[in-house]
Protein backbone atom coordinates (compact mmCIF):
# COMPACT_ATOMS: atom_id res chain seq x y z
CA UNK A 1 0.00 0.00 0.00
CA UNK A 2 1.46 3.78 -0.57
CA UNK A 3 2.35 5.59 2.18
CA UNK A 4 -0.36 7.75 4.16
CA UNK A 5 1.07 10.72 3.89
CA UNK A 6 0.32 13.08 7.15
CA UNK A 7 0.75 16.52 7.14
CA UNK A 8 1.20 18.47 10.94
CA UNK A 9 0.30 21.68 10.18
CA UNK A 10 -0.72 24.90 11.85
CA UNK A 11 0.05 28.67 10.57
CA UNK A 12 1.11 29.57 14.34
CA UNK A 13 4.38 28.60 16.04
CA UNK A 14 4.82 27.23 19.36
CA UNK A 15 2.45 24.82 19.72
CA UNK A 16 4.26 21.61 18.87
CA UNK A 17 4.10 20.61 15.29
CA UNK A 18 7.59 19.31 14.94
CA UNK A 19 7.24 17.37 19.09
CA UNK A 20 4.52 16.12 17.95
CA UNK A 21 5.82 15.05 13.82
CA UNK A 22 8.99 13.88 15.84
CA UNK A 23 6.75 11.71 18.41
CA UNK A 24 4.17 10.34 16.64
CA UNK A 25 6.94 8.93 13.65
CA UNK A 26 8.41 6.98 16.63
CA UNK A 27 5.19 5.89 17.57
CA UNK A 28 4.51 4.39 14.32
CA UNK A 29 7.55 3.08 13.45
CA UNK A 30 7.39 1.63 17.36
CA UNK A 31 4.13 -0.24 15.86
CA UNK A 32 5.87 -1.58 12.73
CA UNK A 33 4.57 1.21 10.51
CA UNK A 34 7.64 2.16 8.33
CA UNK A 35 7.69 5.79 8.77
CA UNK A 36 9.69 9.39 6.36
CA UNK A 37 9.67 12.15 8.95
CA UNK A 38 9.99 15.23 6.03
CA UNK A 39 11.21 17.87 7.73
CA UNK A 40 9.88 20.76 5.58
CA UNK A 41 11.02 23.87 8.16
CA UNK A 42 13.90 25.96 8.10
CA UNK A 43 14.66 25.66 11.31
CA UNK A 44 15.08 22.22 11.31
CA UNK A 45 13.77 21.24 14.59
CA UNK A 46 12.95 17.43 13.52
CA UNK A 47 16.32 17.27 11.90
CA UNK A 48 17.78 18.53 14.95
CA UNK A 49 16.43 15.95 17.10
CA UNK A 50 18.81 13.11 15.16
CA UNK A 51 21.73 14.95 13.47
CA UNK A 52 23.71 18.17 14.30
CA UNK A 53 22.73 20.27 11.51
CA UNK A 54 26.51 20.56 10.54
CA UNK A 55 26.40 17.37 9.39
CA UNK A 56 23.16 17.58 6.58
CA UNK A 57 24.80 17.84 3.11
CA UNK A 58 21.87 17.38 1.52
CA UNK A 59 18.07 18.43 1.92
CA UNK A 60 14.79 19.10 1.47
CA UNK A 61 15.94 21.81 -0.59
CA UNK A 62 18.10 20.27 -2.92
CA UNK A 63 15.10 17.29 -4.11
CA UNK A 64 12.22 20.01 -4.87
CA UNK A 65 14.43 22.50 -6.29
CA UNK A 66 17.44 20.91 -8.03
CA UNK A 67 16.10 17.84 -8.46
CA UNK A 68 18.74 15.77 -6.73
CA UNK A 69 17.54 12.04 -6.35
CA UNK A 70 15.31 11.55 -2.80
CA UNK A 71 17.12 8.45 -1.82
CA UNK A 72 20.19 9.95 -1.76
CA UNK A 73 19.14 12.72 0.64
CA UNK A 74 16.86 10.46 2.86
CA UNK A 75 19.00 9.57 6.06
CA UNK A 76 18.00 6.66 8.87
CA UNK A 77 17.95 7.63 12.25
CA UNK A 78 18.62 5.53 15.56
CA UNK A 79 15.06 4.83 16.07
CA UNK A 80 14.22 1.06 13.75
CA UNK A 81 11.88 2.05 10.88
CA UNK A 82 12.20 5.78 11.01
CA UNK A 83 13.45 7.21 8.85
CA UNK A 84 14.42 11.67 7.92
CA UNK A 85 14.19 14.02 5.09
CA UNK A 86 16.00 16.57 6.65
CA UNK A 87 15.78 20.27 6.66
CA UNK A 88 18.50 22.98 6.69
CA UNK A 89 18.48 26.74 6.41
CA UNK A 90 18.26 26.13 2.68
CA UNK A 91 14.55 25.57 2.98
CA UNK A 92 13.80 29.10 3.61
CA UNK A 93 15.20 29.43 -0.04
CA UNK A 94 12.86 27.03 -1.12
CA UNK A 95 9.70 28.73 -0.34
CA UNK A 96 10.95 31.86 -2.51
CA UNK A 97 12.58 30.22 -5.60
CA UNK A 98 8.68 27.48 -5.89
CA UNK A 99 7.13 31.06 -6.16
CA UNK A 100 8.46 31.14 -9.88
CA UNK A 101 8.16 27.31 -10.62
CA UNK A 102 5.73 25.70 -12.70
CA UNK A 103 2.92 23.22 -11.20
CA UNK A 104 4.91 24.29 -7.83
CA UNK A 105 1.80 22.62 -5.88
CA UNK A 106 3.13 19.06 -6.94
CA UNK A 107 6.64 19.55 -6.35
CA UNK A 108 6.69 18.06 -2.93
CA UNK A 109 4.62 15.20 -4.25
CA UNK A 110 6.65 14.40 -7.21
CA UNK A 111 9.87 14.89 -5.12
CA UNK A 112 8.53 12.09 -3.22
CA UNK A 113 6.76 9.64 -4.99
CA UNK A 114 9.71 7.31 -5.64
CA UNK A 115 9.38 6.39 -2.21
CA UNK A 116 5.77 6.46 -1.83
CA UNK A 117 5.69 2.09 -1.97
CA UNK A 118 8.66 1.92 0.54
CA UNK A 119 7.29 3.26 3.97
CA UNK A 120 3.53 3.09 5.70
CA UNK A 121 3.43 6.55 6.44
CA UNK A 122 5.50 9.96 5.61
CA UNK A 123 4.81 12.66 8.55
CA UNK A 124 5.84 16.25 7.00
CA UNK A 125 6.72 18.90 10.22
CA UNK A 126 5.74 21.85 8.20
CA UNK A 127 6.46 25.22 9.08
CA UNK A 128 4.03 28.23 10.82
CA UNK A 129 3.41 29.30 7.27
CA UNK A 130 0.98 29.60 4.47
CA UNK A 131 3.90 29.85 1.75
CA UNK A 132 4.68 27.83 -1.47
CA UNK A 133 6.43 25.05 0.92
CA UNK A 134 3.46 24.28 3.17
CA UNK A 135 0.64 24.56 -0.15
CA UNK A 136 2.92 21.90 -2.12
CA UNK A 137 2.98 19.74 1.15
CA UNK A 138 -0.47 19.65 1.80
CA UNK A 139 -0.99 18.76 -1.64
CA UNK A 140 0.91 15.61 -1.30
CA UNK A 141 -0.94 14.97 1.74
CA UNK A 142 -3.73 12.43 2.10
CA UNK A 143 -4.05 13.00 5.87
CA UNK A 144 -4.13 16.13 8.08
CA UNK A 145 -3.05 16.92 11.56
CA UNK A 146 -3.49 19.98 12.94
CA UNK A 147 -2.02 21.02 16.59
CA UNK A 148 -2.95 23.89 18.79
CA UNK A 149 -2.30 24.75 22.34
CA UNK A 150 -4.53 25.32 24.79
CA UNK A 151 -4.55 28.99 24.90
CA UNK A 152 -7.18 31.58 22.78
CA UNK A 153 -4.39 32.75 19.64
CA UNK A 154 -4.04 29.27 19.82
CA UNK A 155 -7.32 27.88 18.83
CA UNK A 156 -7.94 31.29 16.82
CA UNK A 157 -5.09 30.10 14.76
CA UNK A 158 -6.10 26.53 14.32
CA UNK A 159 -9.64 27.79 13.04
CA UNK A 160 -7.85 30.40 10.67
CA UNK A 161 -5.79 27.67 9.75
CA UNK A 162 -8.80 25.26 8.82
CA UNK A 163 -10.86 28.46 7.32
CA UNK A 164 -7.93 28.68 4.62
CA UNK A 165 -7.26 24.72 4.31
CA UNK A 166 -11.21 25.14 2.57
CA UNK A 167 -9.94 27.70 0.68
CA UNK A 168 -7.25 24.98 -0.65
CA UNK A 169 -10.40 22.34 -0.74
CA UNK A 170 -12.31 24.37 -3.15
CA UNK A 171 -9.06 25.30 -5.55
CA UNK A 172 -8.25 21.28 -5.58
CA UNK A 173 -5.42 22.21 -4.07
CA UNK A 174 -5.74 20.24 -0.96
CA UNK A 175 -7.90 16.66 -0.75
CA UNK A 176 -5.92 15.48 2.94
CA UNK A 177 -8.88 13.92 5.69
CA UNK A 178 -8.75 16.26 8.52
CA UNK A 179 -7.65 13.32 10.83
CA UNK A 180 -8.56 15.36 13.98
CA UNK A 181 -7.06 18.65 15.92
CA UNK A 182 -4.77 17.72 18.73
CA UNK A 183 -4.64 19.67 21.93
CA UNK A 184 -0.79 20.12 23.22
CA UNK A 185 0.85 21.72 26.31
CA UNK A 186 -3.07 21.66 28.31
CA UNK A 187 -2.35 21.98 31.91
CA UNK A 188 -5.96 21.39 33.66
CA UNK A 189 -4.75 23.42 36.16
CA UNK A 190 -5.44 26.68 34.52
CA UNK A 191 -8.58 28.58 33.93
CA UNK A 192 -8.04 29.32 30.61
CA UNK A 193 -7.11 25.62 29.60
CA UNK A 194 -9.93 24.33 30.72
CA UNK A 195 -11.62 27.38 28.83
CA UNK A 196 -10.33 26.59 25.65
CA UNK A 197 -10.90 22.95 25.49
CA UNK A 198 -14.41 23.51 26.27
CA UNK A 199 -14.69 25.85 23.15
CA UNK A 200 -12.87 22.87 21.47
CA UNK A 201 -15.65 20.39 22.31
CA UNK A 202 -18.52 22.51 21.44
CA UNK A 203 -17.29 23.39 18.04
CA UNK A 204 -17.85 20.39 16.30
CA UNK A 205 -14.33 20.28 14.84
CA UNK A 206 -12.85 16.66 15.01
CA UNK A 207 -11.03 16.03 18.18
CA UNK A 208 -8.36 13.85 19.01
CA UNK A 209 -9.51 11.96 22.35
CA UNK A 210 -6.05 12.25 23.96
CA UNK A 211 -4.82 15.95 24.91
CA UNK A 212 -1.26 16.37 25.13
CA UNK A 213 -0.21 17.72 29.01
CA UNK A 214 2.34 20.53 29.15
CA UNK A 215 5.54 18.81 30.92
CA UNK A 216 8.83 20.46 31.86
CA UNK A 217 9.72 16.95 31.24
CA UNK A 218 9.20 17.75 27.23
CA UNK A 219 11.42 20.31 27.32
CA UNK A 220 14.22 17.84 28.67
CA UNK A 221 13.68 15.21 26.17
CA UNK A 222 14.45 18.05 23.36
CA UNK A 223 17.25 19.39 24.94
CA UNK A 224 18.20 15.53 25.65
CA UNK A 225 17.04 14.59 21.81
CA UNK A 226 15.14 11.89 23.49
CA UNK A 227 11.72 10.68 21.58
CA UNK A 228 9.23 8.40 23.57
CA UNK A 229 10.22 5.26 24.60
CA UNK A 230 13.62 6.29 25.29
CA UNK A 231 15.15 5.63 28.80
CA UNK A 232 14.73 9.23 30.58
CA UNK A 233 11.98 10.43 28.53
CA UNK A 234 8.76 11.50 29.89
CA UNK A 235 5.93 9.25 31.17
CA UNK A 236 3.15 11.71 30.57
CA UNK A 237 4.94 12.33 27.16
CA UNK A 238 5.08 8.88 26.31
CA UNK A 239 1.82 7.63 27.44
CA UNK A 240 0.05 10.93 25.25
CA UNK A 241 1.98 10.11 22.31
CA UNK A 242 1.53 6.57 22.32
CA UNK A 243 -2.49 7.06 22.38
CA UNK A 244 -2.26 9.58 19.89
CA UNK A 245 -0.46 6.87 17.30
CA UNK A 246 -3.13 4.12 18.13
CA UNK A 247 -5.71 7.12 17.47
CA UNK A 248 -3.78 8.16 13.95
CA UNK A 249 -3.64 4.57 12.96
CA UNK A 250 -7.54 3.73 13.92
CA UNK A 251 -8.38 7.36 12.08
CA UNK A 252 -6.52 6.68 9.16
CA UNK A 253 -7.80 2.63 8.83
CA UNK A 254 -11.05 4.57 8.96
CA UNK A 255 -10.48 7.16 5.97
CA UNK A 256 -8.88 4.38 4.14
CA UNK A 257 -12.37 2.73 4.22
CA UNK A 258 -14.22 5.87 3.61
CA UNK A 259 -12.10 6.41 0.41
CA UNK A 260 -12.49 2.96 -0.90
CA UNK A 261 -16.23 3.46 -0.60
CA UNK A 262 -15.55 6.50 -2.61
CA UNK A 263 -12.97 5.00 -5.24
CA UNK A 264 -15.94 2.36 -5.98
CA UNK A 265 -19.16 4.36 -5.94
N1 LIG B 1 3.62 18.77 25.77
C1 LIG B 1 4.52 19.75 25.93
N2 LIG B 1 4.82 20.22 27.17
C2 LIG B 1 5.68 21.20 27.34
N3 LIG B 1 6.36 21.80 26.37
C3 LIG B 1 6.13 21.38 25.10
C4 LIG B 1 5.20 20.34 24.82
N4 LIG B 1 5.16 20.17 23.47
C5 LIG B 1 6.05 21.05 22.95
N5 LIG B 1 6.62 21.78 23.92
C6 LIG B 1 7.61 22.84 23.78
O1 LIG B 1 7.04 23.91 23.08
C7 LIG B 1 7.97 24.46 22.17
C8 LIG B 1 7.36 24.48 20.79
O2 LIG B 1 7.16 23.16 20.35
P1 LIG B 1 7.39 22.81 18.83
O3 LIG B 1 7.08 21.37 18.66
O4 LIG B 1 8.74 23.27 18.40
O5 LIG B 1 6.26 23.71 18.16
P2 LIG B 1 6.09 24.16 16.62
O6 LIG B 1 6.80 23.15 15.79
O7 LIG B 1 4.62 24.19 16.42
O8 LIG B 1 6.69 25.52 16.50
C9 LIG B 1 9.23 23.60 22.24
O9 LIG B 1 10.18 24.30 22.94
C10 LIG B 1 8.80 22.37 22.99
O10 LIG B 1 9.79 21.94 23.85
MG1 LIG C 1 8.30 23.32 14.34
Amino acid sequence: MTAERIAVAAQKGGVGKSFTSINLATGLAHASWRCLLVDADAQANSTSLFYALDDIELDLYDVVARGTDVRKVVLSTRVDGLDLLPSTLAVARLDHEMISMHRREARVFEALEPLLDEYSAIIFDLPPALNAVVISALSAATSLLVPTDASEWGLRGAKMFLEWGEDLRQARVLSADLLGILLTKFESGTRIGREVRGELYQSGLPLFDVVVPKRTGAERMIASRLVIGDEGSDEDINDAYGRLTLEVIQRVNDARTRRGRHAKG
